[in-house]
């Protein structure tokens, strides 16, 4: 049975509880709207630790004027009945004034990694994640939190937040989970049309052309990125954001490819925007293992 915590106090409690029994802690922060990416990721959790925590918090801080929060998909009902057959051991599900009870929240800046990527169109974006996730370690304290690759930029900020403000956790980046024709799970997907669902697979095809380039040795980055761009700009429907090969830790430019790089595009399709990314090496490189 999953317990329900709905406050701080509920949930620092049964922690303590747990941890008093000698149990380490595994935690999946979540918006809800579980596919099978959340799924992996709970089981990845569930092979690591006694015990398996997940929150659900669609986190208010993280999204911008006319973003998706108000319509962002919930439902707690189905959440919860699948976080039981997966044998997650308790479900953290705070309301935002509980979360943040101040007008004028202390907040979390991620800097220079904050600024690339989904960062011009996505402004205070990862100052909000940065904020939530610090507030969510801070309240659960678990031995080991879990995130998604797909979400590679978000992965990067936690991991030097968490290493630079010391929190005494490790952080696991797990590999993303796709549809059958590629398309990266997202619970954004549930927005798109037949026609925008089927544009959207474009993304990976893009990534997938870049890892081909990359592995057969091209090195030249400009080249790269203007094949990514082209592909994704000559989908009707298709609205690029960016196409980029940066530097998998810091998020920097490259401009010749010498070892393991991230390869990350943004889109809108329709009203939705879709992100994806993959990392790659060229022949011979040493990876991060990641
Ligand atoms: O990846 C997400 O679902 C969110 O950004 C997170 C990490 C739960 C913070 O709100």
């Amino acid at each position: 049975m999953t317990v329900v915590l709905e406050t701080i106090a509920a949930a620092r409690q049964w922690v303590r509880t747990e941890r008093t029994g000698g149990k380490s802690i595994g935690f999946v922060p979540t918006m809800g709207a579980f596919h099978d990416g959340h799924r992996s990721l709970f089981r990845r959790a569930r092979e690591q630790s006694d015990r398996v925590v997940v929150s659900i918090f669609v986190n208010p801080l993280q999204f911008g004027q006319g973003e998706d929060f108000a319509r962002y998909p919930r439902d707690f009902a189905r959440d919860l009945a699948l976080a039981e057959r997966e044998g997650v051991d308790a479900v953290f599900c705070p309301e935002a004034g509980e979360m943040y009870p101040d007008a004028l929240p202390l907040t979390v800046h991620p800097g220079k990694l904050g600024k690339t990527l989904c960062g011009p169109s996505r402004p205070g974006h990862f100052r909000g994640v940065a904020t939530v996730v610090a507030k969510l370690l801070n309240i659960i304290q678990p031995d080991r939190a879990f995130f998604g690759q797909k979400d590679a930029q978000q992965a990067v900020i936690i991991q030097w937040m968490v290493r630079g403000l010391n929190f005494p956790v490790e952080i696991e980046v797990c590999p993303t989970v796709r549809e059958p024709d590629g398309l990266a799970m997202s619970s954004r997907n549930a927005y798109l049309d037949s026609e925008e669902r089927a544009n959207a697979t474009v993304l990976y095809r893009s990534l997938r052309r870049a890892e081909d380039l990359i592995r057969s040795g091209v090195r030249d980055v400009a080249r790269i990125e203007q094949e990514m761009r082209d592909m994704i700009r000559s989908v009707p429907g298709a609205e690029l954001d960016y196409a980029r090969v940066v530097d998998p830790h810091a998020l920097g430019d490259v401009k010749q490819i010498a070892g393991e790089v991230l390869v990350a595009v943004g889109a809108r399709f329709g009203k939705t925007r879709l992100i994806d990314n993959l990392l790659a090496a060229p022949p011979r490189a040493v990876t991060s293992g990641q």
